[in-house]
């Protein structure tokens, strides 16, 4: 007998069929609610309501649990190339060796962007956010390939926007950076890996050759793979909705980096850093600035702590710690900013604030240090956080594209505005 929840409603009861998912996760499907009610359900935020049905990523707020198509995430930030772990999210399986030699060889021939997009960059300013600026570029991107904005693609079709989408973002990222410090562009090079490629982009130049540090280049292989897909976040959910109006997935994803951009969400990496810096200058009194978090009356939060799923700890945290601590260890380098933060972690966590509220540090708290070290400026932590999303945005679009099951995304509302009243003329509006 299949599972179902009774709601009485109006003294008469309604019954709606529970689905279950393979981690025996249930939801109340409630599809039919208003138009056998009348009624609909009001959750802000959407904590307790299910968008769509998903195989892509598990994971399990209590517990601590993250898997990219089951694959856990420890296992995969140990042993996936990012190129790999793009492949998995977006095809469901592990690539073979020819399907991962094919879609790297896809990646170098398709890295460069147009020679008529240099010109865009001449248009900002050197202040102008890096992530302003990339997910406009992301949406020009469809001016330059029309056969690609169809509404309802091909199966081909969405492999060459994705390989685009992927290969591109890191020479338009980098061009960006290039341009704001003003450099000239340095172009990708056939002979180079996804991460060390970005990496010789931004920080190479005409008189200094980058020289390339598998340590380095492992830590932001880690950082990618560990951003690389988390469900139904806030941007993941923007891209699936604008998607759902079968708008092309360059427009789908300017509309996710935007949404990561939010200071809540993928932007809190570089506040993160800016709140460090803050207690720094301020003769780092950490217990002053954990105070001021819990002062409801001041507009202060400890940026990188807290999550809506997580309420043990964020296992991409405790992963991105250990490769801060490798990574500056191994580079010589004493960053100030990592002391504070974990000294900010013990003085948290031991206050029952923190402790009632279930709010430990998530993906972005350590995140800036690795990017810190590696050179990348602040105002392009967010979009390496981009960088990383891409490949989940872009198998969350595919995802829901491909579902028999989708419809666009309209919610309903609770209206709260003026009752029915008649037009007033101007003359008599006093
Ligand atoms: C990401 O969804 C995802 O999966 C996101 C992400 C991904 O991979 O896509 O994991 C990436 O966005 C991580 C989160 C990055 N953002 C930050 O670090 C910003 C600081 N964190 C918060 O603003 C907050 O914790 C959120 C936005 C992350 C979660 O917000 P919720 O679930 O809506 O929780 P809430 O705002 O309702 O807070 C609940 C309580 C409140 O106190 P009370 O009203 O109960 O007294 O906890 C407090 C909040 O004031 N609180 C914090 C806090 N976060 C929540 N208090 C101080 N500092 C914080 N950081």
């Amino acid at each position: 007998m299949a599972e179902t929840a009774k709601i009485i409603l109006d003294g008469k009861t309604y019954e709606f069929p529970v689905v279950q998912g393979t981690e025996h996760e249930k939801g109340i499907d409630i599809s039919k609610l208003r138009a056998q009610t009348g009624y609909i359900t009001f959750d802000i935020g959407f904590a307790n309501t299910g968008s769509c049905q998903s195989a892509i990523t598990y994971l399990d707020g209590e517990k601590g649990i993250l898997r990219y198509r089951g694959y856990p995430i420890e296992q995969i930030a140990e042993h996936c190339t990012f190129v790999e772990t793009a492949y998995l999210l977006i095809y469901g399986d592990l690539p073979t060796q020819k399907q991962l030699d094919k879609f790297s060889a896809d990646f170098t021939a398709h890295s460069m962007i147009h020679e008529d997009m240099k010109n865009f960059f001449n248009g900002y300013p050197s202040s102008g956010h890096p992530m302003g600026i990339l997910s406009a570029m992301v949406c020009s991107l469809a001016a330059y390939y029309p056969e690609l904005i169809k509404p309802e693609p091909a199966k081909d079709d969405i492999y060459t926007v994705a390989v685009e989408l992927l290969s591109k973002i890191r020479t338009i990222c980098a061009f960006s950076y290039k341009k704001s410090i003003g450099e000239p562009f340095v172009y990708p090079r056939a002979d180079l890996k996804y991460v060390p490629n970005f990496l010789n982009m931004m920080f190479s130049s005409p008189t200094k050759d980058y020289e390339i540090d598998e340590d380095v280049v492992n830590a932001l292989r880690v950082l990618l793979v560990l951003h690389a897909d988390h469900e139904q976040n806030c941007s993941t959910s923007t891209v699936r909705l604008v998607g759902s109006s079968l708008a092309n997935l360059f427009a789908s994803i300017s509309a996710g980096i935007c949404a990561l951009w939010g200071p809540l969400h993928g932007g809190a990496n570089q506040e993160v850093v800016e709140m460090l810096q803050q207690i720094q200058n301020d003769g780092g009194n950490i217990q002053k600035y954990v105070d001021m978090a819990k002062d409801p009356h001041k507009d202060f939060r400890l940026m990188g702590f807290g999550h809506r799923v997580y309420k043990n700890f964020d296992p991409r945290a405790k992963i991105i710690k250990q490769k801060a601590d490798a990574l500056l260890n191994k580079l010589g380098i004493h960053d100030p900013l990592l002391d504070i933060a974990v000294k900010l972690e013990e003085v948290a966590l031991k206050d029952s604030y923190f402790i009632e509220r279930k709010l430990y540090p998530n993906v972005d708290f350590y995140s800036g240090i690795i990017y810190r070290a590696i050179g990348i400026p602040v105002n392009m932590f967010p979009v390496m956080f981009a960088i990383g999303r891409l490949p989940g945005w872009i198998a969350h679009w595919k995802e829901m594209i491909e579902s028999p099951a989708t419809k666009i995304g309209r919610p309903r509302q609770i209206y709260t505005g003026s009752t029915q009243r008649n037009f007033i003329s101007l003359e008599k509006r006093g």
